[in-house]
């Protein structure tokens, strides 16, 4: 064999991803096809999604908690990495909290499992920084510190966090993971989070010139644009094993804002949009979060740096969902 192929087939990687249809597996399924090839890239999800983008490439119905089907797919498509982005977020666990519990532990072990048995190599597990709480410091928050979240996403994010050290400390799992923000994009909208007001509000903003906001104005929490998020995601991924210090999970963060700062934003692309607030439960959940997350470790151990700021971000927003509404 050539040398030249020798390198293509040691770096060839075949990727299932889990939760693929949801805010933040769309843009990275869509992203993991333009490097590795439509072909080697199956998206999956407990249901079906956009039509164009469930037929751009394989995909296949699969429930995370689903160890069996889980494991044929792998075997199927002969799977060297694992992508778990199903998840339950913040607000509908607290309406669910077994569901939530079940959902996002059950889903990790079986990934974990599938990787000590040497059925897959690499996993790519997301964290959050709700797995930080009301005694953890709200400023700069430091990779390790106190954390005690009261929420039963946040539990089970930080129980992960462990798990995900716990298999790479004693078998070798080759497991890497963000705590991510608040993620915001236009493609694909999010579903239950703490943080969906700021995705919700350029929306509402196009829509109807006005947003009801369910958390105060002066709450500040560590937001990303989705760009930034799926390039954190891969650069992960492609960093060199030894440069991967933190094996539970890396702090992540770019911009941090309160509701009052995205509306003056928005305000100066559409000057008569007027926002008001009607603060509910999630404004508890909200006020256990840091307000700004300290990520030197990650810019250190595997040169981290964002590109998106609130001005530009906003300016991003506003004119892709414009397009796509224009485009419908
Ligand atoms: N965006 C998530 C949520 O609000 C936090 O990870 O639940």
């Amino acid at each position: 064999m050539q040398q030249s192929e020798n390198i293509y087939l040691q770096m060839a990687e075949t990727i299932l991803i889990l939760g693929a249809c949801g805010q933040i597996g769309t843009e990275l399924t869509q992203s993991l096809r333009l490097i590795h090839g439509n072909e080697n890239v199956i998206a999956s999800d407990i249901r079906y999604g956009e039509d164009s983008f469930v037929k751009e490439g394989p995909f296949e119905i699969i429930d995370a908690t689903d160890r069996d089907t889980i494991l044929a797919v792998i075997k199927k498509y002969e799977i060297t990495q694992v992508y778990l982005m199903a998840a339950m977020l913040s607000a509908t666990a607290e309406k669910y909290p077994q569901k939530a519990w079940e959902l996002n532990m059950n889903s990790l072990l079986i990934i974990l499992e599938l990787a000590r048995e040497k059925h897959i190599q690499t996993i790519y597990w997301p964290s959050s920084i709700a797995v930080f709480g009301p005694a953890s410091p709200k400023i700069n928050t430091p990779q390790d510190t106190i954390m005690n979240p009261t929420t039963v996403y946040g539990m089970s994010k930080l129980a992960g966090e462990h798990w995900c050290n716990y298999y790479h400390e004693k078998f070798g799992v080759d497991v890497r993971s963000l705590r991510y923000p608040g993620i915001i994009s236009w493609k694909t909208k999010p579903g239950g989070g703490t943080t969906d007001y700021a995705v919700d509000i350029y929306f509402k903003a196009i829509e109807d010139g006005k947003y009801e906001c369910f958390l105060g104005k002066d709450t500040q929490l560590p937001m990303m644009y989705m760009k930034d998020a799926i390039d954190a995601t891969i650069q992960i991924m492609e960093a060199n094993p030894s440069d991967i210090k933190v094996r539970t999970s890396y702090n992540l963060a770019a911009i941090s804002f309160t509701p009052e700062q995205i509306t003056s934003e928005i305000k100066k692309h559409i000057s008569e949009f007027e926002i008001t607030y009607a603060p509910d439960f999630r404004q508890d959940i909200a006020n256990s979060w840091p307000q700004i997350i300290d990520d030197s470790k990650a810019r250190t151990d595997w040169n981290w740096s964002h590109e998106f700021d609130l001005e530009s971000m906003t300016k991003e927003m506003l004119k892709n969902i414009q397009s796509s509404m224009m485009s419908m």
